[in-house]
């Protein structure tokens, strides 16, 4: 089982970071970062039916091809999607990797209501591209600050731990048997 992993943060000491290294460890998959801070901006001439693309681009679509499963994790920036992690999505519509991939949503936030437009956002644009969204594997974690140890890069709150391990639980058990669950 191969989990690739997507973060909205470009942070060095990234919340959403810790969020993506804790449940990853929680699960027995393999897992892989996409680099989505090397792809060019989104732009559909570059994209059109016989361009070559990038190779950035290349690679992260062959990643998402080679995954079981898809882990995205973001903060919220101005009540949307990090633009570094909407530019990645773009890059992935017309090459359709992402059709039917089973695929989790996990933002963090300081705040105590979450990012709960950027997790909304991301669950839309996922189901426009007939990504496999899994509810049961998607959280919105709110005050992540007390959650988390930068030092570390982990997440240190048991029950935070506890939830993870249950969506990573959810999300793999998608993979293990795709289904193209409404969302
Ligand atoms: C430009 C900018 C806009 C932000 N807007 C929001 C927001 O709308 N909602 C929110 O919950 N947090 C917002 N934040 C705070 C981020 O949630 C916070 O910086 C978070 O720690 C970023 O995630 P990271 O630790 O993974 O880098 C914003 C931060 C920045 C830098």
């Amino acid at each position: 089982m191969k989990i690739l992993a997507l973060n909205g943060s470009l942070r060095a000491r990234s919340s959403n970071g810790a969020v993506l290294r804790s449940a990853l460890a929680l699960t027995d998959a393999t897992s892989a970062a996409a680099d989505i801070a090397a792809l060019p901006h989104f732009q559909p001439d570059r994209d059109a039916e016989g361009a070559t693309p990038p190779a950035p681009v290349a690679a992260l679509r062959h990643a998402v091809a080679d995954a079981d499963a898809v882990l995205i994790v973001s903060p919220e920036y101005a009540h949307g999607v990090p633009g570094v992690l909407k530019n990645a999505l773009d890059w992935l519509v017309s090459s359709a990797e992402l059709l039917d991939k089973p695929t989790a949503v996990l933002t963090a936030s300081p705040s105590p209501t979450g990012a709960v437009y950027a997790h909304e956002q991301l669950r839309e644009t996922l189901r426009m591209m007939s990504a496999t969204v899994v509810p049961a594997a998607c959280r919105d974690l709110t005050a992540i600050g007390a959650k988390t140890d930068p030092a570390t890069g982990t997440v240190t709150d048991p029950a935070t731990l506890q939830d993870l391990r249950a969506a990573l639980a959810a999300l793999t058990t998608a993979a293990a048997a795709p289904t193209t669950t409404p969302s």
